[in-house]
């Protein structure tokens, strides 16, 4: 891409940082394009190399509520992620991260599945995984949808974004649309005030949304899901 279309030093283009997602303003790039195929969906399921064995999961396109939660290449991928760790407590955010993976959410029985992997109580893993709100404690759709509302965002628009995309998707906050496509949720700061308003779907960063962007993103969307 020329530094002109990115709205850098040619003066006469509107500045719209598209931020390291690279998926705002004019939605010219892929995601495989701005990541790098390597982080797009197509990492192995036992996590490759130890060291980045616990690093943040992809989102999968599949999400099995009922999958077995440890077994074959998760198995050994669970298996890094414990070898990176000499107390095994440290491993739980890294093990909870690979439940919600394959799963799409953390039940109670979930919860219990790694408190045993991790020889913890029921009751202290219940307690790390109900604090954190990247920990989904429900089902949600295919693209979970959080939009911040926080300061800086909330100062530049963040709730008319947030009431752009309950209206384009046609549901109430909290709520997935009827073709399992679309959970929109109001967060708070994701760590990009630079660029409000930050949108967070699944793994994916969205910054400087405006609601003007919102139909054509979730059109978008609709067609990375169909
Ligand atoms: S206030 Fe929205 S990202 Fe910080």
């Amino acid at each position: 891409m020329s530094d002109s279309k990115r709205g850098g030093p040619d003066r006469n283009v509107p500045f719209r940082n598209p931020g390291w997602a690279g998926n705002t303003g004019e939605y010219e790039l892929s995601e495989a394009e701005v990541r790098g195929e390597e982080y797009v969906g197509i990492r192995s399921k036992d996590g490759g190399h130890p060291s980045i064995s616990t690093t943040m999961p992809y989102i999968l396109d599949e999400k099995s509520p009922d999958a077995p939660l440890f077994e074959g290449e998760y198995r050994e991928r669970l298996d890094k992620i414990r070898s990176r760790y000499p107390d095994l407590r440290g491993a739980l955010i890294p093990v909870l991260n690979l439940a919600q993976e394959i799963r799409g959410h953390l039940t109670s029985e979930t919860m219990k599945e790694v408190a045993a992997e991790l020889e913890l109580s029921d009751a202290y893993v219940r307690g790390v995984a109900t604090f954190y709100t990247m920990y989904n404690k429900a089902p949600v759709g295919r693209f979970l949808i959080q939009v911040c509302t926080n300061i800086s965002c909330n100062l530049c628009g963040g709730d008319e974004v947030l009431a752009a995309f309950l209206k384009h998707a046609g549901v109430e906050m909290g709520e997935t649309t009827d073709d399992g496509l679309f959970t929109i949720t109001e967060v708070e700061c994701l760590a990009a005030c630079g660029f409000p308003t930050a949108v967070q779907i699944n793994s994916r960063y969205y910054e400087n949304v405006q609601p003007e962007d919102v139909p054509a993103l979730l059109d978008r969307l609709r067609e990375e899901g169909a």
